[in-house]
């Protein structure tokens, strides 16, 4: 232990509403990528299942509720024909192959539309490394619905297509031959979250990394270290154990680049809490992305991660990062690559959508309109880029129907809980575009007490309504009374789009109610990539171009604007937008097109963003 040791002010007093909430609500292991896992990557078998004869028998009773289901057709039991006089209606030997992790809609030209169940299947052999230890299969998400079973008995059922969820497996897995069945179902429904109408590809599958996870019999499920609200100098680090064995448990923390070395004790709850103090901490920052190396020691187990310490607050109508004022040159981005087709996914995909922001010169990055995919937020960590994080609460949600609630609640728990210790979130958003009336405020107000509870050291945001005012031509009015409750006034605008055309941007003016930072988190044109012309024909370069230098312009007299996320990095697929060889198909939006070809008002925001980035130098 280094002899310099930090002093460390070690707090016994469990203060009662520390922000254990997410700990206690969320059951997911976090930081898999740095524990002992088995990737299940790789080629599966599926059936696709658009009646769930599979699932239900012909009087659509659940088939895995019964005690003896019937194996000729209950698919989750994973059985085969054995004799010739045996009747079995399926048979995933016999299917064909497709790649998880993916979406099945990018992989099998069949299944381009398909919205409904497919079932997946894997066979792996598996040994436990030790006979003691635990495990758990891991999704890092599932588009939307998953009932998973290993060996013909269920584990659980998961709803929600962008947030990661676990099983536990021990016991349940055998010592060599297993087999893995997801029934994966993406059916869009009234009451789901996001519901039936959006604008963008229902891309169904098993659409991130999936692993199984073996940890010790009492482990480190969870852990949060961050600053603690209002301090630059005080660490707050707390511990969820899971086992059988999590009470009175010693945890270590080292920081060997800060000098610190702190240890906690845990309560019967298996949780335990300190603060430690940290001063010349080398803060996060876009310009110095500093991560720090951190290790937890218990017992055998050691887990290291790599996590930045920044500030983010407000004050009047300034968002302070690390105590500075701070402007947010953002872009939207969906989480699709466009080159290869599909959902994103990887380290690699990453890369290429936060490239593209860099080179915008961005330092901030709205991921809309759900949780994107662990490695988005460990990239944006790293090359120092701000990200606004989202549910899927889009457009007419199910305001008055409670399960409707639970599933979007739901989704902020296991959202936060993913990503509370990336420097790089530091805004949660619960809402996109949702019309006002009396139940949607009460939901999205109980949804951003959760996230101000859950998580106090970030900020809470929802892209609000507004609409133009009465009597006037184009006075655009944020009344919506969400504004009284977030930290950051958030709208989406679209004059010179869907209002009107360019020279309707010159005469906007804004009226806002609230003394609060302002971010327009959408504004912009659609362009076919290579498609030129005049300023004033719609669908060329030209007409985007001609919004952007107008609409920056406009924009700068609202004195209390803070960020912009323009709508869009790249233009993504969505069955809403089939003007033909236009559109086909894609949102035209994106500054960029599905090769990666830059449309003429990618510049006009890089130039912007030069200039923007001086002012706040
Ligand atoms: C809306 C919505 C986006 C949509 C965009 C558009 O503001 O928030 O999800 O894609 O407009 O119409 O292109």
């Amino acid at each position: 232990m280094n002899s310099k040791k930090r002093f460390w002010i070690f707090t016994t007093l469990m203060s009662v509403f520390f922000n254990t909430v997410v700990f206690a609500q969320s059951t997911q292991i976090i930081n898999v990528d740095n524990r002992n896992t088995t990737t299940l990557n790789g080629v599966w078998k599926y059936l696709v299942d658009p009646y769930e004869v599979g699932y239900y028998d012909y009087r659509r009773v659940a088939r895995d509720t019964k005690d003896n289901p019937d194996k000729s057709e209950a698919f989750f039991l994973g059985y085969r024909q054995e004799g010739p006089s045996e009747r079995v209606e399926y048979d995933f030997t016999k299917a064909d192959n497709i790649l998880v992790p993916g979406d099945w809609n990018s992989q099998k030209e069949k299944l381009f539309y398909y919205e409904g169940t497919v079932w997946y299947y894997k066979s792996f052999d598996y040994n436990p490394k030790d006979k003691n230890s635990r495990q758990f299969v891991h999704f890092g998400a599932v588009n939307y619905e998953a009932d998973v079973y290993l060996n013909g008995e269920k584990l659980g059922k998961h709803i929600g297509g962008f947030t990661p969820f676990n099983f536990e497996i021990t016991q349940k897995l055998r010592a060599g031959k297993n087999f893995l069945i997801v029934k994966v179902d993406n059916s869009r429904g009234i009451e789901k979250v996001p519901t039936v109408n959006t604008d963008w590809w229902n891309y169904g599958g098993i659409t991130r990394d999936i692993r199984i996870v073996e940890v010790e019999e009492t482990f480190i499920q969870d852990y949060y270290l961050q600053l603690k609200k209002g301090s630059d100098d005080m660490l707050e680090f707390l511990v969820k154990l899971n086992g059988s064995n999590a009470d009175q448990r010693r945890v270590v923390l080292s920081i060997p680049k800060a000098d610190i070395e702190a240890s906690l004790i845990t309560n019967s709850d298996g949780i335990g809490r300190m603060e430690i103090r940290a001063d010349r901490l080398k803060l996060w920052s876009p310009e110095i992305p500093f991560l720090y190396d951190i290790q937890l020691r218990f017992e055998n187990t050691r887990i290291n991660d790599q996590i930045g310490f920044r500030t983010i607050e407000v004050e009047d109508t300034d968002i302070l990062l690390n105590g500075k004022p701070v402007f947010l040159r953002g872009i939207s981005i969906h989480e699709e690559n466009g080159m290869r087709g599909g959902r994103a996914y990887s380290k690699e995909d990453a890369r290429i959508l936060l490239g593209w922001a860099k080179e915008l010169g961005c330092n901030f990055v709205r991921l809309a309109h759900y949780p994107h995919n662990e490695p988005m937020i460990r990239v944006a960590d790293e090359l120092g880029l701000m990200v606004w994080s989202e549910v899927p609460v889009y457009w007419t949600i199910q305001w008055h129907n409670e399960n409707t609630y639970n599933n979007a609640h739901a989704q902020l728990v296991d959202m936060i809980g993913r990503d509370k210790n990336r420097a790089s979130v530091i805004v949660w958003s619960v809402a996109n575009e949702t019309p006002v009336s009396e139940y949607r405020t009460k939901f999205l107000r109980r949804l951003i007490a959760e996230a101000h509870q859950m998580d106090p050291v970030r900020l809470v945001s929802a892209a609000l309504e507004r609409h133009t005012k009465p009597g006037t031509d184009n006075v655009q009015v944020v009344e919506d009374p969400l504004q009284e409750y977030v930290d950051i006034i958030a709208f989406n605008e679209y004059i010179g789009w869907y209002d009107g055309r360019n020279e309707k941007i010159k005469t906007a003016a804004f009226e806002i109610e609230y003394q609060k930072p302002v971010i327009i988190s959408e504004f912009g044109a659609g362009a076919l990539q290579g498609n030129h012309g005049s300023a004033e024909e719609l669908w060329t370069e030209e007409y985007q171009e001609e919004l952007y230098r107008e609409t920056l312009k406009m924009l700068e007299n609202i004195t209390q604007l803070r960020g912009i996320t323009p709508w869009i990095l790249a233009d993504f697929r969505s069955p809403r937008r089939v003007l033909p060889d236009i559109q086909d198909g894609w949102n035209r939006k994106g500054l960029i097109s599905p090769t990666g070809n830059k449309k003429k008002a990618f510049f006009i925001l890089k130039d912007y963003y030069e200039w923007k980035k001086k002012q706040f130098e």
